[in-house]
């Protein structure tokens, strides 16, 4: 499967916190039903490499990635779970090369043009843009796009149904992150039918916006 142009058919990569691998499976159906097929797991919890695995066996529809992955530790817990992807909020050269080295595909965060070039240069070619919102938004994107052409990104960051389609008509926008249709309030109390309805909405606006 081509990562990469699955992702830019989605158009939408939620970011999921999740507190416990035994949600992993109502939440995968949850989006799946949704037709929303796939799923950053951030290592911001003890249960992401768990929630991984049961996803890659459970959810087979879904394209499942790691997310927050800070180091080669988590790297390696990542691919070894079978994470398709791996996201990090930042540029780590080290991280970069640990990816390149074991073959998996490394999506790390920028939001300068200095940190787009060293990204370039590690071989990283689609990156996150993180955090969104607050580093300029639609309005960097746009400025980077006139030296950088060879880049596609994943805005991160303060996405939401209020400005998600204006990120998605840029073309050098692969697809959107975030976590407005899986907050992690919601995974944590089991509410899957709420999650399901704000995962069905996200496909449907950006069915729309492309
Ligand atoms: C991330 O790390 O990708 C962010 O926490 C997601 O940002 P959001 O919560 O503003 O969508």
């Amino acid at each position: 499967m081509d990562v990469i142009s699955e992702l830019g058919r989605l158009g939408l990569m939620p970011v999921v916190e999740i507190p416990d691998a035994s949600l992993a499976l109502p939440l995968g159906r949850a989006l799946v039903d949704a037709g929303l097929l796939c799923a950053e797991i951030t290592f911001r919890t003890t249960a992401a490499a768990d929630a991984i695995r049961i996803l890659r066996g459970g959810c087979p529809e879904l394209l499942v990635g790691a997310g927050t992955v800070l180091d080669a530790e988590q790297v390696d817990a990542a691919i070894a779970a079978g994470a398709a992807f791996l996201v990090a909020p930042g540029f780590n050269p080290g991280v970069a090369r640990h990816a390149r080295v074991r073959g998996a595909l490394f999506v790390p965060g920028i939001c300068t043009p200095s940190e787009i070039e060293a990204a370039r240069a590690s071989g990283c070619h689609v990156l996150k843009f993180f955090p969104a919102e607050a580093a300029g938004g639609v309005a960097f994107l746009k400025a980077v796009s006139g030296p950088y052409r060879d880049m596609r990104f994943v805005p991160t960051g303060g996405i939401s149904p209020a400005n998600l389609a204006n990120y998605l008509a840029l073309p050098q926008v692969i697809a959107c992150g975030g976590s407005w249709m899986v907050p992690k309030q919601l995974i944590a109390a089991g509410d899957f039918v709420t999650i399901g309805r704000l995962a069905a909405e996200a496909v449907a606006l950006a069915r729309a916006a492309r």
